[in-house]
């Protein structure tokens, strides 16, 4: 079978790189040029781990290329996995434009059977959409189906998400569609579950929300936890030795960000809303998440009190650790509350820097900063707002040295507060 991806971005891209690591044939295609340059020459245009050496590998195969024409991909393949982005828009809708002028191109390239999977998170009933468009403007009365196969890549990890899938969502209306879904994903066959379209489409949606929702519920416990003498890193620690809570996605911090749960969270609301069910659950989960960062910035301001002329490192910007992305970033918030103080900013982030100047850019008050340590120099207090590893192993000694005033304020306490303490920082984190 041939396969054909539209939009190799973080999905895209892993999800071309992932099929053909299963051994089909695969074209990517994207709007952005350079993207498309980019990946022909096996330069992934996003850092994943283990993303490029695979790449590299099915390039030399052969059996991986990418194209700038998505007419030439269209009807030159029998399956297309729709993954162009979704964003989101001010009311919490997601953007459905790119999938519907895609379903637009497919319809006018249809030169045979195809199967359209969608790959991006998309709202339940969007598969209807995509039939309605294609069947409006088909020039030629090919039969085709439409599929919803949600992905559940983490980034930082989606490479290994893909290769070794926990489960694999088809979501299907016809015996075709289903066979040809099965057999591309033939290696996993133990772990596929098929289901018609719409719960496909919601099983996406509700995972994204109940893993948003856990995140939010061990913050607001982490709030309880500082008017008392509870430390939540243990009282998540209690909570998920219990094996129907689970361990993971109980660790409090500055909340949760990235292109996916801030959007998701607020489109099942809407999407609740437009179907006349009241997802008032999930609005608390958004404000809680949302109100993370005013909490952070309150701690630093009772360490700093006026922040007007401080100088303060940041270090961690990617929202989470092992990416480059900034999508949604507590970072982001961050930076801009400290920056309207009039705080002096010197940011480090091992991989996302590049793509923070192009949100705040450089300037006499924010400094990126080759390291930590050259960070950290005369800074008044260092703020914690990724957990990368490389963090958890500075030589804080020598960072207090460097350091004008030795306040540490940790939004992912990844560090050992009596230890921390001991050497002579004042220290503060969330929920201990
Ligand atoms: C996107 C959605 O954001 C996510 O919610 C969904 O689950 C999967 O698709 P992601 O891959 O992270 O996730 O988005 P992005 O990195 O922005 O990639 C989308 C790609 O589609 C971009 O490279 C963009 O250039 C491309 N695109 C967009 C097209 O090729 N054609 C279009 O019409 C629109
Ligand atoms: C998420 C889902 O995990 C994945 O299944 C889906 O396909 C896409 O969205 P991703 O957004 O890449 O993946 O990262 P994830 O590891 O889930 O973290 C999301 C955010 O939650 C990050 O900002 C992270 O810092 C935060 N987080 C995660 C917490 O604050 N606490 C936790 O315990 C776990």
């Amino acid at each position: 079978m041939k396969i054909g991806i539209i939009g190799t971005g973080y999905v895209g891209m892993v999800t071309a790189v992932g099929l053909a690591e299963l051994g089909h044939n695969v074209t990517g295609t994207d709007i952005v040029p350079e993207k498309i340059d980019k990946a022909n020459q096996g330069i992934a245009p996003i850092y994943e781990p283990g993303l490029e050496e695979l790449l590299k590998k099915h390039l030399k195969a052969g059996n991986l290329t990418f194209s700038h024409d998505l007419d030439c991909t269209i009807s030159s393949t029998d399956v297309l996995f729709v993954s162009v982005n979704t964003p989101q828009q001010e009311d919490g809708s997601a953007d459905m434009s790119f999938v519907e002028s895609v379903s637009r191109r497919i319809a006018e390239n249809l030169n045979n059977y195809k199967l359209i999977v969608e790959k991006s998170t998309v709202p339940v009933k969007t598969s209807s959409w995509i039939k309605r468009i294609i069947c409006l403007y088909k020039k030629q009365d090919y039969e085709f189906d439409v599929a919803s196969n949600p992905e559940f890549l983490r980034e930082g990890s989606a490479v290994k998400d893909f290769l070794e899938p926990e489960r694999i969502i088809i979501g299907v209306e016809t015996d075709k569609a289903r066979d040809i879904l099965t057999k591309i994903y033939k290696k996993f066959q133990d772990r596929i579950l098929v289901t018609n379209i719409d719960t496909a489409e919601l099983i996406k949606h509700a995972s994204n929300s109940f893993l948003a929702m856990k995140i939010s519920f061990i913050n607001l416990i982490s709030d309880l936890c500082e008017k008392t003498d509870a430390d939540v890193e243990l009282v998540a620690k209690g909570m998920g030795l219990d094996t129907r809570i689970g361990k993971q996605f109980l660790k409090a911090g500055i909340g949760y960000g990235g292109s996916c749960f801030p959007k998701d969270v607020r489109a099942l609301v809407k999407i609740g809303e437009d179907l006349g069910v009241d997802l008032n659950l999930l609005k608390e989960v958004d404000k809680v998440n949302i109100s993370r960062v005013k909490k952070f910035v309150d701690k630093v301001k009772k360490a700093l009190w006026i922040l007007k002329g401080k100088k303060i490192a940041v270090l961690g910007l990617a929202f989470k650790p092992e990416t480059d992305d900034i999508r949604n970033a507590p970072s982001i918030s961050v930076i801009h509350t400290l920056q309207s103080e009039g705080a002096q900013l010197f940011l480090y982030d091992p991989k996302a820097m590049d793509n923070m100047k192009r949100v705040v850019p450089e300037s006499d008050k924010v400094v990126y900063a080759e390291s930590p340590y050259e960070a950290v120099k005369d800074t008044n207090a260092l703020l914690i707002i990724t957990e990368w590893d490389e963090f958890r192993c500075l030589d804080l000694k020598k960072i207090k040295e460097l350091m004008a005033n030795p306040i540490l304020i940790d939004g992912r306490n990844i560090y050992a507060p009596e230890e921390v303490r001991k050497l002579g920082f004042e220290y503060y984190s969330i929920g201990r």
